[in-house]
């Protein structure tokens, strides 16, 4: 289905349960078709919560002097590492904030104890970081990098990501960067961002499609109160006609319509989504066009520190009360869980 802007925005506008079901059963189609009923598990380490920049909606933000900052040693890292091996997950996701105590080398070397011990597929999402970090990230045998642009509105883009002094924020830039270094590359946005129109919200599904994206990410923006997009009041700036909602069903929505736009994709059921809806937001990302989840195996000492927003899901959970409800969860909707690492499965659109 070529859907052009104009379809994506009635999607999104769509109020009628009986079309939005239509919807539903769409994308649920395409995804048992084009990447089938596995669903892949990719455990998530929180590796630190140092972070240099000042995003508009991120608890773990530098101003926010309310966290306890930590950073794992490698040889925590590896101890959840055995974990997903224990747990038969295919990837482990080593995400942090943008910490550049979390050096070239040092992740280099962590990167390259993983490949040594285990099979697993290595993700990195550890924020903007220089051509010369991805380079050698890769050479040490890195598989997959995830940065999501948020927004493709530039104006809004500014507002919310103050660039660090003498350096630009080009997230389509690095995009595009670890496309040729040959990561598969995730992207995404988040849904409901106070200045976010529909109008541009469809843009970022039309991008997800012309970025030929392995993977994407979306989920519902959620205030949090230590940062300056913390109030739940509506963004003045914009018509309450035009302010996109951060819903859970407007994020469904997004994950239908990513599917529709990239069939072949990876597409998690997101941790906030899952925080909007605890008792069955993960079951209806996956009914409605997932294939993938990333249950957490941070060290449960650490997780509450690692609090981009509030009330997130799994917080108090250990890595393994997470790894026996994740399959529960996928059980219970008669998918199964996926083995080996789940990378992408088609070929590369022409480009
Ligand atoms: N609400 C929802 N998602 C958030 N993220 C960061 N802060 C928030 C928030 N307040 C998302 C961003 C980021 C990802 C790791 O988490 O999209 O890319
Ligand atoms: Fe963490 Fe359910 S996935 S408790």
């Amino acid at each position: 289905m070529r859907l052009d802007k104009d379809t994506i925005i009635g999607w999104l506008r769509e109020a009628d349960e009986a079309r939005l079901a239509e919807l539903w059963r769409e994308a649920d189609r395409v995804r048992r078709e084009r990447v089938g009923d596995d669903v892949h598990l990719r455990g998530l380490v929180e590796i630190s919560n140092h972070c240099v920049r000042r995003c508009g909606y991120c608890g773990i933000r530098a101003d926010n002097r309310k966290i306890a900052r930590y950073r794992m040693t490698s040889d925590e890292i590896m101890g959840c590492v055995r974990e997903a091996m224990v747990f038969g997950y295919g990837t482990v996701v080593l995400q942090s904030g943008e910490d550049h105590g979390l050096t070239r080398d040092w992740i280099a070397d962590v990167v390259r104890r993983i490949k040594g011990e285990t099979e697993l597929a290595v993700t990195l999402s550890l924020g903007e970081r220089s051509d010369e970090d991805l380079e050698v990230w890769r050479a040490a045998g890195t598989d997959r990098y995830l940065l999501r642009f948020e927004t493709s509105d530039r104006e809004l883009y500014g507002r919310i990501h103050p660039p660090l002094p003498g350096r630009g924020s080009d997230r389509f830039a690095i995009l595009d960067r670890l496309g040729s270094l040959g990561y598969e590359v995730g992207s995404g946005v988040m849904v409901g961002i106070p200045g976010q129109t529909y109008e541009s919200l469809a843009r970022d599904i039309e991008l997800f499609r012309s970025l030929d994206l392995d993977m994407i990410g979306v989920g519902p923006f959620i205030p949090h109160p230590e940062t300056p997009l913390g109030s739940t009041e509506p963004s003045p700036a914009l018509l309450s006609d035009e302010q996109v909602p951060n819903t859970e069903e407007m994020t469904y929505k997004v994950v239908a319509l990513a599917r529709l736009v990239c069939p072949g994709s990876n597409i998690p059921s997101t941790t906030a989504l899952a925080t909007l809806n605890k008792a069955h937001g993960r079951e209806l990302g996956l009914m409605r066009g997932a294939n993938v989840v990333m249950p957490n195996l941070t060290p449960p000492r650490y997780r509450a520190s690692y609090e981009i927003y509030p009330a997130k899901a799994c917080i108090d959970e250990t890595a393994r009360t997470c790894h026996i409800c994740m399959h529960g969860r996928i059980a219970s909707i008669g998918r199964r869980v996926g083995r080996g690492p789940g990378g992408r499965k088609h070929a590369k659109s022409p480009s």
